[in-house]
């Protein structure tokens, strides 16, 4: 079913199918770089930090004579720093480089002239033979490639507390059912079941009912046009998400991701489901052990699915210290760089050639089932929708959390897809 993988991507790269001029490139630009570099991110807390640090300690001995000016906005998934960003592209303000999501996300920046054509460094640095075929018609329009993959995350983990599921006789759910099962003890025995916080995570919950409930086949067809998000296997899929919210903790709108994730490391919630920056939060940051302060399988309905994420690194046209930027996007693509920066991060990286053997057991876990799964992108981290699609599905769930009518809420989502052109 090699089908509907290429057919998503084609479908990415096709759109955004748009002539761009490049600017000349010698080769050997950034090695002799110094003064400041600017780096535009989202990563400043729990889980994201380390990561970045650990990058950064690289490019720091790489090149000692550059100096690392993080200009990272707070806020999970980016929700604050994008649309700083966008304030600050459009008055001619843009950082050295910044993080920009592989696929749709990224289409948006390079369709709109914003990002250089980082092709010659694909070239000087072997880049071609080592990034994964899946990522790169993420990043490509017209034969050039515009951004550096650091790393490949995972959307569809739930995470559990491994006491709290010993205690309740309750095991990881297969499907939505196994769920509910599980969570009417949970909720007896006065647990939450379901961590959730602020309304990206819900958003990041509800695409991965959606993966669960219609299929990944049929998944994929949400974002080419050939599932409609009339149909009833949608409204099947809405009705889930709507029960799923009842098992939640009512105080989700103020948390962080960070903070749900807390309640499962405390016990006062059984699941959460988040991205695979959790694990580098109760490994990194809380100083867990797998299986023993916590423990993970895939979200319900989506074993054999890996539906992924790709953090990458821009060259912005107008970056004022250009030959910086270089250099740090040489070290953002080295093999030292991924291999520090991931294990830290909780995320595989981009290249294929890692040193499998210092990543802990959960990421080669998901390095295994990156190469053998079926592969769905992630809506709420920019894979699959623009930012204009995602914003307008955004808005209709904020709607359906206020009022919980999945007509209303699936006529909105159709009328998005529509107003997306599919
Ligand atoms: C994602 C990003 C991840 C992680 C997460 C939570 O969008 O790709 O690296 O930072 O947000 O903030």
């Amino acid at each position: 079913m090699k089908s509907r993988k290429s057919k998503l991507f084609g479908a990415i790269a096709i759109a955004a199918s748009i002539a761009l001029t490049a600017t000349g490139c010698s080769s050997d630009e950034g090695s002799n770089a110094s003064g400041q570099v600017e780096v535009f991110s989202w990563w400043t807390g729990g889980g994201e930090e380390a990561g970045l640090n650990a990058l950064v300690e690289v490019f720091n001995q790489e090149y000692p004579d550059v100096e690392f000016v993080n200009a990272a906005v707070a806020g999970g998934a980016g929700t604050n720093a994008r649309a700083v960003l966008a304030t600050r592209l459009q008055a001619g303000e843009a950082p050295d480089s910044f993080q920009g999501h592989a696929g749709a996300e990224l289409m948006d920046y390079i369709t709109a002239g914003q990002l250089e054509d980082l092709s010659f460094l694909y070239d000087e640095e072997g880049w071609r033979d080592v990034m994964p075929a899946t990522l790169l018609p993420l990043i490509t329009v017209d034969g050039k490639i515009y951004s550096v993959p650091v790393n490949i995350h995972r959307a569809n983990v739930m995470w559990a507390n491994p006491k709290v599921l010993a205690d309740n006789g309750i095991t990881m759910p297969g499907s939505w059912d196994e769920f509910f099962a599980a969570a009417d003890k949970l909720k007896a025995a006065g647990v939450t079941p379901l961590a959730l916080g602020e309304q990206w995570t819900q958003l990041h919950l509800f695409e991965t009912v959606l993966l669960g409930v219609l299929g990944t086949d049929a998944y994929n067809g949400l974002w080419d046009g050939s599932t409609g998000w009339d149909s009833a296997e949608v409204k099947g899929a809405l009705d889930t998400f709507k029960k799923v919210l009842t098992y939640t903790n009512s105080d989700a709108a103020s948390l962080s991701w960070q903070d749900a994730s807390k309640l499962v490391i405390d016990g006062k919630a059984a699941f959460n489901i988040m991205g695979d920056w959790a694990e580098g939060y109760f490994r990194v940051d809380n100083s867990l052990v797998e299986q023993e302060g916590y423990t993970w399988a895939p979200a319900p309905g989506t074993a054999g699915t890996f539906q992924f994420l790709s953090d990458s690194f821009t060259l912005p046209v107008g970056a004022k210290n250009r030959d910086a930027a270089i250099a740090w996007l040489k070290v953002a693509g080295s093999a030292a760089g991924q291999d520090a920066f991931n294990v830290k991060k909780g995320s595989i990286p981009a290249r294929n050639d890692a040193d499998k053997a210092i990543y802990p057991p959960y990421l080669q876990s998901a390095m295994d089932d990156w190469g053998s799964n079926k592969i769905a992108g992630s809506l709420t981290h920019g894979v699959t929708a623009s930012n204009a699609w995602k914003a307008e599905i955004d808005t209709a769930l904020g709607l359906f959390l206020q009022n919980k009518d999945v007509a209303k809420f699936q006529a909105a989502l159709a009328t998005a897809a529509t107003n997306a052109g599919k």
